[in-house]
């Protein structure tokens, strides 16, 4: 199983404000889909709470403390099933059960909370750095040069100057 982090960053750092994405790119949503596209993603509660529903054609698996959560989200629906989980070991040892029907790269998707807990263990980071500074209040930690080398760079402009990253970790 590979794990990776897919995730789209300020300058400063910022990933979120109020609960939202502070920007726009279409180019990175289409990214996003088609990375992510039948794979098993892992996400906080508020990230799924944000989105407003379950991603389709993925295996939503949502992490969350509260034990009520899961009786009123849980849903094994064929096209956008949910399965909720109380820690995000459970969910890496659920979504490693599932590669055999959605693949062997399982993908973080957020938000902040979920990011800094699994930093320390994705294989890859597929990070979106868009070169300007935005206000919000949930940022994405460093990369760690130490710990990521960037194996792939594609550098855009619209609807304002972004890079597709791609980080993979370094063999100790
Ligand atoms: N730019 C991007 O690529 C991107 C991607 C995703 C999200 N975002 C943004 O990020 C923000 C949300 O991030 P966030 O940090 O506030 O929240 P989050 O990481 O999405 O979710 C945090 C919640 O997850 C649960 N949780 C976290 N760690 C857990 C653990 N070890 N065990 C059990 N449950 C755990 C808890 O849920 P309970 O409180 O229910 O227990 C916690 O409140 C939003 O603004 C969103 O738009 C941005």
């Amino acid at each position: 199983m590979i794990l990776s982090h897919i995730v789209a960053a300020a300058k400063n750092g910022v990933i979120g404000k109020d609960n939202q994405l502070p920007w726009h790119i279409p180019e990175d949503l289409k990214f996003f889909r088609e990375k992510t596209k039948g794979r098993a993603l892992i996400m906080g509660r508020k990230t799924f709470e944000s989105v407003g529903h379950p991603l389709p054609d993925r295996l939503n698996v949502v992490v969350t403390r509260n034990p009520d959560f899961k009786q009123r989200h849980e849903s094994p629906d064929s096209k956008t099933p949910v399965h909720v989980v109380s820690s995000l070991k459970e969910a890496i040892d659920y979504c490693s059960e599932q590669v055999h029907r959605y693949g062997e790269e399982v993908f973080i998707i957020g938000g902040g909370e979920i990011f800094r807990e699994s930093m320390n263990i994705v294989d890859l980071i597929y990070l979106t750095r868009i070169h300007r500074d935005y206000p919000g209040d949930i940022t994405y930690p460093d990369v760690d040069p130490l710990k990521f080398e960037e194996i792939e760079r594609r550098d855009r402009s619209e609807p304002t100057e972004f890079s597709f990253l791609t980080y993979s970790r370094k063999d100790l």
